[in-house]
């Protein structure tokens, strides 16, 4: 009798696992990197490692329809005549027209008028459909200073100077050929068809002195009457004084820099805040933090680590439509499915937002996409104002540090909060 040979499971490895042989593999076969929409995928210290403390003795909580617990957000009122007046502490990041479609930017400006907040252009200036459907828009100023207009910074509500974004801090936009529509290269004064990289700095400065004067220039150019914002990729939060982490999402930019540079978001608030605190401009000036906001757990963890409004992109896109399992056999036919649908640089979006396929561009109907994104922001308000009152507080500024706990010895260190069931934080903190 032959007794058969007993095998061991196939065994795949953690260092080499199914998605680095496969790269490896497409790397070679290429000889190209890979690019991507998104954020990193890669499990990092996120929101998730955070718990509130609810009220109880020590502190009571406010009654859900009584008493009042207020959203508003003002931003740039210390130094613009004009500043922006929110009705929730949740705002639509800078996603440019080229990444995103006409259409998009109408669903996005639609959405976020309906609750009160603020759209921000991107990279490829503004559209008349973005301007048009925005109450409140925030105008770009890219280091590329594609799209650039004068006559667009006095046309908007408020002017953010980019240095950086989260999912690619230190390194330029892309947007590749597939996506320079006429309309497109025409907004970017650049030739049809043709792949294009953005600047990674800005041309015309070398160092913190020239963002002086910048900021002084935007100022004079539009009297004084709008707030400027300063974007910067989270990478030395402290000296930097970060908006958006590793997590930040981005239209397309190589996989690489995704996951290796730049720090997750929740690592940078607290540096960033302290940065404001030394400075004596905490809450004076405004901190708006993006980079993978999901939900308004994540919203309410933001602004009680001393953030005063978040911005959102990905989350918006989703709710616009964005990797909708009725979707599924189209995106199978790209060879991906709901859920990982990250190609977003290739224009074939079987929703119908980041291409410029004028038939793909079709299926998002911006009235029904902006309903939709409306119903999101309103839960994320929601749900924002829902924790505040559980923790006592009248209006979701008051949320802090105070009210948090991490679940991990990592999570506690970088949010400097007591790791959960003791009163410890771990680490010195030299900033
Ligand atoms: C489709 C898309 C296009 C983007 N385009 C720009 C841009 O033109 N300028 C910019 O500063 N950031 C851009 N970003 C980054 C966002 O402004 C924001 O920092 C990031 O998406 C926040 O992270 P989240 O997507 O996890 O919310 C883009 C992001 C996405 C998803």
């Amino acid at each position: 009798m032959t007794v058969p040979p007993i095998r061991t499971e196939p065994r795949v490895s953690s260092t080499f696992d199914r998605y680095t042989i496969s790269e490896i593999q497409r790397a070679a076969a290429t000889g190209i990197y890979d690019i991507r929409g998104g954020g990193a995928k890669r499990k990092l210290p996120s929101f998730d490692d955070l718990l509130f403390l609810g009220a109880s003795i020590s502190r009571y909580p406010l009654e859900g329809y009584r008493e009042k617990c207020g959203t508003d957000v003002v931003l740039g009122s210390r130094f613009a005549k004009k500043p922006l007046h929110l009705r929730t502490p949740v705002t639509i990041a800078g996603m440019s027209f080229g990444a995103l479609s006409g259409a998009a930017k109408e669903a996005l400006g639609r959405g976020a008028s309906a609750v009160g907040t603020s759209t921000t252009t991107g990279d490829g200036g503004m559209t008349a459909e973005e301007r048009g459907h925005s109450s409140l828009l925030v105008y770009q100023y890219l280091p590329s200073r594609y799209g650039m207009n004068p006559d667009d910074l006095r046309r908007a509500d408020a002017i953010e100077i980019v240095i950086g974004q989260g999912a690619k801090p230190g390194g330029g936009g892309m947007l590749l050929g597939q996506k320079i529509s006429e309309r497109v290269a025409k907004m970017r004064i650049l030739p049809e068809g043709i792949d294009q990289r953005s600047a990674s700095r800005h041309p015309d400065w070398t160092g913190p002195d020239d963002l002086e004067i910048k900021i002084e220039e935007l100022r004079e150019i539009t009297d004084w009457q709008k707030p400027i914002y300063v974007k910067v990729g989270a990478s030395r939060p402290y000296y930097d004084t970060a908006l958006a982490g590793m997590q930040g999402g981005t239209a397309a930019t190589q996989e690489v820099f995704i996951e290796n540079v730049g720090i997750p978001t929740l690592a940078a608030i607290r540096p960033a805040v302290q940065a404001l605190e030394e400075l004596g401009m905490h809450r004076k000036v405004q901190l708006i933090v993006s980079g993978g906001i999901r939900n308004g757990a994540d919203v309410a963890k933001a602004l009680a680590l001393g953030a005063d409004a978040v911005a959102i992109g990905t989350a918006a896109l989703i709710a616009l439509g964005d990797n909708n399992p009725q979707l599924e056999a189209e995106y199978q036919a790209l060879g991906t499915t709901a859920g990982a649908y990250d190609d977003w640089h290739e224009g074939r979006d079987p929703a119908g937002i980041t291409t410029q396929d004028p038939e793909l561009a079709k299926r998002l109907d911006p009235v029904l996409g902006g309903r939709r994104l409306a119903n999101f922001l309103s839960v994320l308000t929601l749900e924002t104002q829902t924790i505040a009152r559980a923790c006592g507080k009248s209006h979701v500024h008051n949320l802090e540090p105070e009210d948090l706990v991490a679940l991990t010895v990592e999570a506690a260190a970088i949010a400097r909060v007591p790791l959960v069931g003791t009163d410890w934080i771990p680490g010195q903190h030299r900033y």
